[in-house]
């Protein structure tokens, strides 16, 4: 299976597809989020944290300052926003592969600033404003991943 989309046609349901992702992942999984500002990016990450188990995922929100948060689940969540990161240099000096692949399952918004291509086996997640309550969400993934986004497609047609 190369991958799937879905139209969510509301913020509680983008969220709701988080955390069927979120219930799917084990520690050392990377989820990589692409779209514009608005796109739904940091509400979906709500939702991996609903199926991640962590309760005070009402703080969850794209930082302005801080690129990096930390959240305490069944396995850390360290939620990454490259938004403001300019450049190859400044990406360098987060140390992101302190985080990565580690001991928690990690999300990164703005995956397509100059990260993916240094990467492998992550779930990718592009996501397509259509108006202004419905996004599309194009899940895609290699390796292992396939089974993941099997079982997804699975949890997102039932409910
Ligand atoms: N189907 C939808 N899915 C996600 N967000 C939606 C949807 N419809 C409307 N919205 C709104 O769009 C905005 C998405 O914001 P956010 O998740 O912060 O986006 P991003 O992190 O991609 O910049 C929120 O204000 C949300 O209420
Ligand atoms: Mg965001």
């Amino acid at each position: 299976m190369k991958g799937f989309s879905v139209i969510s046609d509301s913020p509680e349901r983008t969220r709701e597809i988080g955390c069927l992702l979120g219930g799917l992942l084990q520690k050392g999984a990377l989820v990589a989020l692409i779209g514009e500002l608005g796109a739904g990016k940091t509400c979906f990450v709500k939702g991996l944290a609903d199926g991640l188990g962590i309760s005070d995922n009402e703080y969850v929100r794209s930082p302005s300052f801080v690129i990096i948060n930390e959240y305490r689940g069944r396995t850390p969540l360290y939620h990454i926003d490259l938004y403001r990161v300019n450049n190859e240099e400044e990406l360098g000096e987060l140390n992101l592969e302190d985080y990565i692949y580690g001991n928690g399952v990690t999300v990164i918004e703005w995956a397509d600033k100059g990260i993916l291509s240094s990467l492998e086996g992550f779930i990718k997640v592009c996501f397509s404003y259509l108006d202004e309550y419905r996004r599309k969400l194009d899940f895609s993934g290699d390796g292992l991943r396939k089974d993941i986004l099997t079982r997804l497609k699975a949890l997102v047609s039932e409910v």
